[in-house]
C-alpha cells in the first residue's frame, strides 16, 4: 500500500508521457549485455530521449567501469538516507543518465518493504523523468533477474554463437516463460561473423523455442564481433561514443531505431513507478495469473 504523500508523488507522474522499460539479460554471463545496455542507452538519447540506465547488476556494478565513471553514491546511499536518488545519478555520453547499482551484498530484492516504497517514491520525485528506463541485469537464471525482466515492458536476451550461450538462452527463456510468465523476448545476437550468422544463429533458438515453449521471439539485431569495441572497452569509452562508424557503433544505433519503433506500453504501466512496484510485488506464476 502507497502513502498519501506516495499517491500525490505518483499522480504528478501519472500526467507525464510514460516510459519504456527495456531490461537487457541473458543465460550465459560474458556475452555483452552491459555493453548493448549502455550502448544502446547512448543511441537512444542521441536520438532524442531521455534515457536513463539503471545498473541492476547488484552483486557487480559495472556500468560505470565501462564507461570510465566514478559514482559517489549509489542506490544504498538513497536506502540508508545519506542521499536522494538524484545525487546517485551521474551523466553519461549524450546525457545519459545513469544510477548505479552498489557493489557488495546490498539487494534491491530483499530490502524491507519501507525501504523498497523509498525507492519508489524517489523515483516518483526524481527532477526529471526519463522516456526510456534501460535495466542491465546480472547473468543467469535467477528470481532477482527474473522480477527485473518481468516487470520490464521490454525484454532483450543477448547470445551469442557458443553452445553455451544458446542453451542458456533457451534455459532462460523457458523458465522466464513457464515460471514468471513472460512471453515476449526481443533476441540480440552479439559477436557473430556478421549478420547472415546472426540471422542464422536467432533461426537456431527460434526453432526449439517454436517447438517447445509458447513464447514470441523477435530478432532485434545482431552486433557482430567488432575489434573497436573491445578498443572501447580497454579505453573505459562506448564504442558509440569513441567510434560511431565501427560496425558495432552502426549495428547498436540500428538496435535502437527498432526499439523506438515498438509501439509505447499503456500508459499507467509505462510508468517507472509501476515498473518498481510491479519489481517489488512480482515473483513466481502461481495457477491462475502472476504471484
Ligand atoms: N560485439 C563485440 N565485439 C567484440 N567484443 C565484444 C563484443 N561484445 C562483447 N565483447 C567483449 O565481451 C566482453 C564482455 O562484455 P560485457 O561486459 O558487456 O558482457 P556482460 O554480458 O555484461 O557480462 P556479465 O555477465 O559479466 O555482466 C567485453 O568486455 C568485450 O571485450
Ligand atoms: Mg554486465
Amino acid at each position: 500500500m502507497l502513502r498519501k504523500s506516495q499517491t500525490s508523488g505518483l499522480e504528478k507522474v501519472l500526467n507525464r508521457t510514460p516510459a519504456k522499460v527495456i531490461a537487457v539479460t541473458s543465460g550465459k554471463g560474458g556475452v555483452g549485455k552491459t555493453n548493448i545496455a549502455a550502448n544502446v542507452s547512448i543511441s537512444l538519447a542521441a536520438d532524442g530521449n531521455k534515457v536513463m540506465l539503471l545498473d541492476a547488476d547488484l552483486g557487480l556494478a559495472n556500468v560505470d567501469v565501462l564507461l570510465g565513471l566514478q559514482p559517489k553514491f549509489n542506490l544504498s546511499h538513497v536506502v540508508s538516507g545519506e542521499c536522494d536518488l538524484d545525487s546517485t545519478v551521474i551523466e553519461g555520453p549524450q546525457r545519459l543518465k545513469i544510477v548505479p547499482a552498489s557493489s557488495g551484498n546490498f539487494s534491491m530484492l530483499d530490502l524491507p518493504s519501507a525501504s523498497q516504497a523509498a525507492i519508489i517514491q524517489a523515483f516518483s520525485t526524481l527532477a526529471e523523468q526519463p522516456d526510456v528506463l534501460v535495466v542491465d541485469t546480472a547473468a543467469g537464471i535467477s528470481e532477482g533477474v527474473a522480477r527485473f525482466v518481468q516487470a520490464a515492458q521490454q525484454a532483450i536476451v543477448v547470445v551469442c554463437d557458443e553452445p553455451a550461450s544458446l542453451t542458456d538462452a533457451y534455459a532462460l527463456i523457458k523458465v522466464f516463460s513457464r515460471e514468471y510468465g513472460i512471453r515476449r523476448f526481443q533476441i540480440v545476437t552479439n559477436q557473430t561473423r556478421d549478420a547472415w550468422e546472426g540471422r542464422i544463429l536467432y533461426t537456431k533458438l527460434r526453432k526449439v523455442a517454436d517447438l517447445y515453449l509458447d513464447v514470441v521471439l523477435r530478432h532485434l539485431g545482431n552486433v557482430p564481433m567488432d575489434p573497436w569495441l573491445r578498443r572501447a572497452v580497454q579505453e573505459q569509452r562506448a564504442v558509440v561514443d569513441a567510434y560511431p562508424r565501427s560496425v558495432s557503433g552502426q549495428a547498436f544505433k540500428d538496435i535502437a531505431r527498432s526499439l523506438q519503433q515498438i509501439p509505447a506500453a499503456m500508459r499507467a504501466s509505462g510508468n517507472i513507478e509501476f515498473f518498481l512496484e510491479r519489481l517489488l510485488a512480482a515473483g513466481p506464476v502461481r495457477a491462475g495469473g502472476i504471484a
